[in-house]
């Protein structure tokens, strides 16, 4: 390789954002001549090493946005302890069809039953099949969203978080609402109806 076609490569893929394939070519050019590798291979590499790179950061990145309080998953929840909960109905909504079609869930249960446990384990598996997702507290969320309408700021609040594809609103049933909580509440969810999930 003539070294102007050398540079230029790597400059493009710096300026491609191929990260990966600029910090291993080399290497890996050398070990693919000397095993004999074709051209497919050496492509067909190269650009599987991008890809898995790009989607474990993007995947990190989802996690981070996110914002569980804890991980849990479905395979930690005893459904034996649970028994008026349908595991069918549960199995069900981790195919996260509801995400797909913008449709809510509602967890109701007395304290401690697993609510929020569950409401992250649907999370997570939306954030492993690539939705962006965020958790908060509906106190914070609320709290949240009212200083936003005083500083006339709610719709740019809402835009906020409407680039979330699902949105979880957890201990929603311990909150009392204000009046001005209610109105600015109530702007979220008729902006999020039919055109994100919740999961209360
Ligand atoms: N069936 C279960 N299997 C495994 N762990 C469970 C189960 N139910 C609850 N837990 C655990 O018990 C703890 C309390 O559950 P969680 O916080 O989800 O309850 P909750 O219904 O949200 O309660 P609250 O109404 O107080 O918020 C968590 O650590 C959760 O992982
Ligand atoms: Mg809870």
């Amino acid at each position: 390789m003539s070294n102007l076609a050398y540079e230029r490569l790597h400059h493009n893929l710096q300026t491609m954002k191929l990260a990966t394939i600029d910090s291993i070519l080399d290497n890996f050019l050398e070990i693919a001549a000397k095993e004999g590798k074709s051209t497919i291979e050496i492509l067909d590499y190269l650009i599987d090493q991008e890809m898995k790179n790009k989607e474990a950061k993007s995947l990190a990145m989802r996690t981070k946005l996110a914002g569980f309080p804890y991980q849990k998953g479905l395979d930690d929840f005893d459904f034996k302890f649970q028994p008026s909960l349908d595991k069918s109905v549960i199995r069900e909504l981790t195919g996260l069809r509801f995400v797909r079609n913008s449709e809510n869930v509602v967890f109701l249960g007395p304290p401690g039953v697993g609510k929020t446990h569950l409401a992250i384990a649907l999370g997570l598996e939306a954030v492993r099949s690539g939705f962006r997702v965020h958790f908060t507290n509906a106190a914070i969320l609320m709290e949240r969203l009212v200083n936003a309408d005083k500083q006339d700021r709610l719709e740019e609040k809402i835009k906020g978080l409407s680039k979330f594809q699902l949105l979880i609103v957890d201990e929603i049933g311990y909150l009392p609402f204000t009046v001005e909580g209610a109105h600015a509440f109530f702007q979220l969810v008729s902006r999020f109806y039919e055109a994100r999930s919740v999961v209360y």
